[in-house]
């Protein structure tokens, strides 16, 4: 490729004084765009977000060549350049830190309720998980002080058909079983309520960590109803069919602490420090053999499929791992005494 693309961007001047903002010099980004367009992808992962400080709608421009404005609004402005970008966000807020995705669902005034939105997104970040090399883990949480995910949003079961129900239903456990089979891990930063729908989506994760002012609970029952997104199942799973059954039935809340009496949640800290925490976790995970942890992340849910022998499949992975890289490069750095470095392969 000719490095002609590379001289021109050189005189673009762009500055990010945090993720989100984007301030351009205007007249050399139209000189750009053709190469603009093949580059919206790699800026795209390293912007990605709309800073909360700045929320959605901010576009200054201060004198003629000179634009400040929140990237998605520069994403939708120059829609034909950025045709093949990948979509902007509304109700998440995504903010990649050293490999660490940080998904919020961004809906405080809501309690940040799970409406079709949220679910359409959710599903489209998963696919982003996947593909992206540059994220390795993702830690789930809500926006605000308030709210994990105070369920699903109650107002989309207005006037709900049986089979629109079953469907929702669906939706909510498919969505829900990519999280718990996805080969990165995804941890619950549970910063408040996380109730119906935001205890089954933090229950999806491979684990939790909770904030002191966290609140769990299956409040279905109050509503005629009973969880739809795997929250029978995998409370139950969780912290054993007695105590599961006693709030799935009663509609009890439980806080930070109960929760990690039952084995629900891992770690409970101030809610200043969950995020911290959390990508602490994380940051020894994301040190360790990436193909190793999808594995492990395998043969545990194995247990709880039905349609898989767990031992069988532990066999199969173990296998499996000899033929990475990764597995050379960790035997080798443990007889030559250093540090093993994996490149997930
Ligand atoms: N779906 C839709 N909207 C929701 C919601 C949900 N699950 N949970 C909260 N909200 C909305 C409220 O309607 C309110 O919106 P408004 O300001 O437009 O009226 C806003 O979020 C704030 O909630 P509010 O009830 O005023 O806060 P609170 O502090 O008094 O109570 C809860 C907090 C979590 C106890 C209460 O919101 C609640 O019980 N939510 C429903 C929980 C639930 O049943 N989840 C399972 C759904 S299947």
């Amino acid at each position: 490729m000719s490095n002609e693309p590379l001289r021109k961007l050189k005189k673009i001047r762009f500055v990010m004084p945090f993720p989100g903002l984007l301030i351009t010099d205007y007249s050399f980004c139209y000189q750009a765009l053709s190469f603009f367009s093949t580059l919206s992808r790699a800026i795209h992962h390293s912007l990605f977000i709309t800073h909360p400080a700045i929320g959605h709608h901010l576009t200054f421009q201060p004198f003629p060549g000179l634009l400040i404005t929140d990237y998605s609004l520069f994403i939708t402005q120059f829609s034909p350049i950025f045709a093949k970008t990948p979509p902007m966000y509304q109700t998440l807020l995504l903010l990649p830190e050293n490999g660490i995705l940080t998904v919020v669902i961004n809906r405080a005034d809501k309690l940040n309720a799970l409406n079709k939105e949220v679910f359409n997104e959710l599903n489209l970040v998963l696919d982003e998980i996947e593909k992206s090399p540059a994220i390795k883990s993702v830690i789930i949480t809500g926006a605000g002080s308030k709210a994990f995910v105070a369920g699903a949003d109650i107002t989309e079961f207005n006037g709900m058909s049986k089979e629109e129900a079953m469907a929702v239903a669906k939706r909510g456990q498919d969505t829900f079983a990519r999280i718990e089979n996805s080969s990165k891990p995804i941890v619950a930063a549970v910063n408040g309520f996380a109730l119906g729908g935001g205890c089954e989506l933090a229950m999806s994760c491979h684990f939790r960590v909770a904030a002191e002012n966290a609140k769990f609970g299956q409040p279905e029952v109050n509503l005629g109803l009973i969880p739809g997104y795997g929250g029978t199942q995998r409370l139950v799973q969780l912290i054993g069919k007695g105590k599961a059954m006693e709030l799935l039935m009663s509609a009890h809340m439980i806080d930070a602490n109960e929760a990690k009496a039952l084995g629900l949640v891992n770690y409970v800290t101030t809610p200043e420090t969950l995020l911290d925490h959390t990508r602490k976790i994380l940051e020894t995970i994301n040190s360790k053999a990436p193909l190793a942890v999808a594995g492990c992340i395998k043969a545990a849910n194995a247990v709880y499929d039905e349609s898989k022998d767990g031992y069988a499949l532990e066999i199969e992975e173990f296998g499996n791992a000899f033929d990475t890289e990764d597995m050379k490069e960790g035997v080798n750095a443990f007889l030559e005494k250093r540090k093993a470095i994996f490149q997930g392969k």
